[in-house]
């Protein structure tokens, strides 16, 4: 399995589709991949790349109760913001499919059944906890309790996230739920166990030396040395049987009678999405899926972030080998995490920067964030996300090395020779020396990428800009135009050479960039080993002129992103499940004249960003209210709404304008409000009591 393959099958970790991604997620699982596919598909190699929506789990349904949506709801509104994040900043996946479809449904199915008539699973009865309020059995984020390793009070049950200690419900110290808060009591219950301690000698080999039935799948030196050691330690502490159904009324539904309000797990449907999207995909465009999936002449990798990795390397792989038809991973380069300003992002903390924000914020800046993700990805150790380091690296290297080169060579051609590439008249040793060197530096790129050293990959392709300003440095073409013209020309004529090849090499990292520059030069090529020719261009080639590269990223930028993040942390904490506020007597409560008022007219208070005037009838009488709103209605979407309303509030000056009330609003942990409209008929001036 070691000679070249025939077809690569390269997947992404499937996102929950819980939350928006953010550039952890993308420096950690989906870059690296795209860099991968875009390098491979230059090289004409016959790839799929598939990832999608994880739709299922604990994750869905929790989110979806707090926000008081149906987990339906929940996966369509992200499926669709992923998938065009994804898009947006150029992640070329072949197809973006969803775990929540019915051809998913048939392929876990399928598997499913195939590994119950195999006698893959034993079904085992249990006491498991159960939440006698919500009538709910309680496994993995349902429940949570303090973690018997390091003592963090909120260790999940199928995970500890401090320590990284893989738990069953049963380990927890003071369980309770987490959708009650309640304590647990137990219950009866059944489900199919993989035990995986069956697998444990043939995983264990697998890993560390790369042989699979006897024979060499694998180079297991060109595995990651943090996944290995992660995998080893989960083997050499002893795998244990892991439930793969869950009592849960949100997944796929276990395909057997009698097994009613029961599910696959999550992590058992989850990685066969991959297989169902490359079906989805194949089908679309005339392939065989099977031949990606389950011929010797094909190659899979996962990219994944290092929390994924016991799933990947062990759990799935067993599945696979189980069923019998499938390829195993050749490898599963998993990155390690990137933090934030110095804290570890978080998608319930709010610590994080959006991907879907910072493509609205900074338009057609993909290809500088591409940059830094790419510089600083965690591949071999954790790093840090700093806006600052942002700022720098986009002004300090892409603008002023990449940027500044390719301008200049632009600039002397158009002076020199009206945009017409001049013919090498006399060539000296440090031009063959040039091109020696930029063709030796693309040569290492692929070798980068194909040892998944994207960092240094990105570094080399840097290199040839930073040959090439220091050729112009050295030779300075624009003294010796007067004097000595075949020798402007001919360093020109290398430069613009050298412009292309970077076009080349820049493709698979900053593909934006890349074809602006090709653009600028009217250039374009077809495949990677095109980089190695040594004419480009051909003497007399018309060049065009070079689109802006690159804006320098101001003081202000990095001022505004930093004081969003600040922000966030505070609205989180400040709308987030506030605790709840000390008793008060129910006299007070009495005191307060709350009716139902309908909004006449609305306004917006000049120079306020929040603030609208509005007019309500509130059965009594008509007043003027302001009301802080306005970044969650327009005006015209509020008149003719019937809300709540505080109506003997006494009456304050806001901006100018005296208001005489309030309106009541609920506010989301995003700081969205809404009004609260009665659900059946009621008229201004009804109480609400
Ligand atoms: N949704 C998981 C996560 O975000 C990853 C699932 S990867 C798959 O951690 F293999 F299961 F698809
Ligand atoms: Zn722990």
């Amino acid at each position: 399995m070691t000679k070249e393959p025939k077809r690569y099958l390269i997947t992404s970790a499937l996102p929950y589709a819980n939350g928006p991604i953010h550039i952890g997620h993308i420096a950690g699982a989906y870059l690296p991949a795209d860099i991968y596919v875009r390098y491979l598909r230059l090289l004409k190699k016959d790839v799929a790349f598939i990832c999608g929506s994880d739709e299922h789990g604990a994750a869905i349904t929790l989110r979806a109760k707090k926000e008081g949506q149906t987990p339906r709801q929940i996966v369509d509104h992200y499926h669709q913001l992923m998938g065009d994040a994804f898009k947006n900043f150029g992640i070329s996946f072949d197809e973006y499919h969803r775990t929540s479809s019915p051809e998913h449904t048939e392929m876990s199915q399928n598997i499913f059944t195939k590994l119950l008539e195999k006698g893959s699973f034993e079904v085992e009865t249990s006491q498991q906890y159960y939440d006698e309020e919500q009538k709910q059995f309680l496994a993995d984020r349902y429940i949570m309790g303090t973690c018997p390793n390091c003592s963090n009070e909120k260790a999940y049950g199928d995970q500890c996230e401090k320590c990284g200690t893989a738990l069953s419900p049963l380990d927890l110290i003071n369980p309770h739920s987490t959708i009650s808060g309640n304590k647990p009591v137990l219950k009866e219950t059944s489900h199919w166990y993989l035990p995986m301690a069956h697998h444990e000698k043939w995983i264990g080999q697998f890993i560390k030396e790369g042989i699979l039935d006897g024979k060499q799948h694998h180079d297991p030196k060109a595995w990651k040395a943090h996944v290995v050691g992660q995998c080893m330690s989960w083997v050499d502490g002893g795998l244990h049987s892991r439930a793969m159904t869950r009592d849960l009324d949100w997944g796929v539904p276990v395909p057997l009678e009698n097994a009613e309000g029961k599910v696959l797990y999550v992590w058992l449907d989850a990685p066969i999405g991959y297989i169902t999207n490359t079906k989805v995909w194949a089908d679309k465009n005339g392939k065989n899926w099977e031949d990606y999936w389950k011929s010797e002449d094909s190659q899979l990798i996962h990219f994944i972030g290092k929390d994924n990795i016991v799933f990947h390397c062990i759990i799935f792989p067993i599945i696979l080998k189980e069923h019998g038809e499938f390829n195993l991973p050749i490898n599963v380069p998993a990155n390690e995490f990137m933090n934030l300003e110095g804290d570890k992002i978080s998608t319930s903390r709010n610590w994080a920067v959006w991907l879907h924000e910072y493509l609205q914020e900074m338009p057609n800046k993909q290809d500088e964030m591409r940059y830094v993700l790419c510089s600083i990805m965690p591949e071999q150790k954790d790093s840090e996300f700093t806006w600052t380091d942002f700022k720098d690296r986009v002004n300090n290297e892409l603008a002023d090395i990449l940027g500044n080169f390719i301008n200049r060579v632009f600039v002397l051609t158009h002076k020199y020779y009206n945009g017409v590439l001049p013919a090498r008249e006399r060539v000296q040793d440090e031009d063959v020396q040039l091109q020696k060197d930029s063709i030796a530096t693309l040569q290492k790129i692929g070798e980068k990428l194909e040892q998944f050293r994207f960092r240094e990959g990105l570094m080399e392709a840097m290199n040839i800009a930073r040959l090439g300003n220091k050729y112009l440095t050295e030779t300075e073409p624009w003294k010796l135009i007067k004097t000595q013209p075949d020798r402007t020309a001919t360093i020109l004529h290398e430069c613009l050479q050298l412009v292309a090849r970077l076009s080349i090499a820049l493709e698979p990292f900053i593909p934006y960039t890349a074809e602006k520059i090709r653009q600028g030069l009217n250039f374009s090529f077809s495949e990677w080993n095109d980089g190695f020719q040594e004419e480009l261009l051909k003497t007399e080639h018309s060049i065009g002129q070079l689109p802006i590269l690159f804006e320098k990223i101001t003081d202000e930028v990095v001022a505004f992103q930093v004081a969003k993040l600040e922000a966030s942390k505070s609205t989180t904490v400040a709308t987030n499940v506030n605790p709840i506020k000390e008793n008060i007597a129910f006299d007070d409560f009495q005191k307060m004249d709350i009716r139902i008022a309908t909004i006449l007219e609305a306004e917006r208070i000049p120079k306020t960003k929040k603030l609208l005037k509005l007019k309500v009838d509130t059965g009594a009488d008509v007043r003027t209210v302001v009301s802080g709103i306005a970044e969650s209605y327009n005006p015209e979407d509020a008149v003719g709404k019937t809300v709540i309303m505080l109506a003997n509030l006494a009456p304050r000056e806001i901006k100018g304008v005296e208001s005489q009330g309030m309106i009541l609003m609920a506010e989301n942990a995003n700081g969205e409000l809404s009004f609260l409209t009665p659900d059946r008929l009621m008229n201004p001036g009804n109480e609400v009591k």
